[in-house]
């Protein structure tokens, strides 16, 4: 029998809240919103608020989704894909580091959880510290690698794309590129494979303005949070509905994504023979992740993906540490 996709945000922010609006837009399937109560309002049911908010946008922008609101986990019971956006988001002068000993915690449950209701379903991690979180989400499950994933490198390659397009004065749709790497200050850029529809960025800009573009990128989340007080919501959003849409259109589409790696771009010979949750080219679809697309690097982008690689370890490391039941 057809039916829509079931597709559940955990968390209620303004990331879960923004993921909400964009799968009913683009009519991607029906949505749970899940969050959990507010201990010092207790009459207040804030998911089932905007649940009911978004829904009334339908007649407006003429879209067809089912969009619910709860507390309960048993809501997201048959779920296709769920997005996990728990967790606290970061404040001025915070990396995404610091957010480690909250944040997994959380996530952790919220894994527990997903396991108990939804055992078929493919999770995408966006909560942060990400490289970390992928892997709690996948250790506490226990699903198969290809049905748990992060969203980064979606973001990041967007970033990257938008100065380069600011830079350039052309269209962001005309540029090509990658950034792989964990999420964190030294995500990995790749100028050599970036283009302006096949023309090379480096022979359209000097060096160093691309250098600048690639920095501005590593750092893109943190200039926001400068701004606001808070993460960022609308780009990391767009980032997460490219992966669910790939997924749930089935496209076959290659996005940036943290995915479980072992020889793939050297995780394994760098992570002491063992394999890691780490952004690189994906190929997504209704499997989840059905495939990574490796490539050689040169020895310069080997050593950027070493050390992040190395930064990644050491963040899992750090969760380990405060839940030993995760090693
Ligand atoms: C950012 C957060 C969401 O990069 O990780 O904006």
């Amino acid at each position: 029998m057809l039916r829509r996709a079931k597709i559940s945000v955990i968390g209620a922010g303004n990331i879960g809240g923004e993921c909400a609006r964009s799968i009913a837009m683009k009519e991607l399937g029906d949505v749970v919103l899940l969050d959990i109560p507010n201990k010092d309002k207790p009459e207040l049911h804030m998911p089932k608020g905007k649940a009911l908010d978004l829904a009334c946008c339908g007649p407006v922008e003429n879209f067809d989704a089912k969009i619910t609101g709860t507390f309960d986990y048993k809501d997201i019971e048959g779920s296709d894909v769920i997005i996990v956006t728990a967790g606290v988001p970061r404040k001025p002068g915070q990396s995404r580091d610091d957010l480690v000993q909250i944040n997994a915690g959380i996530v952790k449950n919220v894994a527990e959880n997903i396991k108990k209701y939804a055992p078929n379903a493919i999770v995408i991690v966006v909560s942060n510290p990400l490289d970390a979180m992928v892997y709690v989400m996948w250790k506490v499950t226990g699903f198969p690698a290809h049905r748990v994933m992060g969203q980064a490198g979606a973001l990041d390659v967007a970033r990257y794309k938008t100065f380069l397009a600011m830079e350039l004065g052309v269209s962001v749709e005309d540029i090509q590129g990658l950034l792989l790497g964990g999420h964190g200050d030294d995500m990995v850029p790749l100028p050599r494979l970036t283009s302006v529809n096949g023309i090379p960025v480096s022979d359209l800009l000097p060096a160093e303005v691309i250098q600048k573009c690639v920095d501005r990128a590593k750092v893109g989340g943190g200039e926001i949070v400068k701004l606001m007080g808070t993460s960022a919501w609308y780009a990391p959003s767009a980032g997460t509905i490219e992966m669910v849409e790939a997924i749930v259109r089935d496209k076959k589409r290659v996005i940036a994504s943290a995915v479980y790696c072992e020889n793939e771009f050297g995780v394994a010979k760098a992570n002491g023979g063992k394999g890691l949750f780490v952004g690189v080219p994906a190929v997504l679809g209704a499997k989840g992740v059905e495939r990574i697309i490796s490539f050689k690097m040169n020895d310069v982008e080997q050593k950027f993906m070493d050390e992040s690689i190395s930064h990644v370890k050491d963040l899992i490391g750090a969760t380990i540490k405060l839940f030993p039941d995760l090693a």
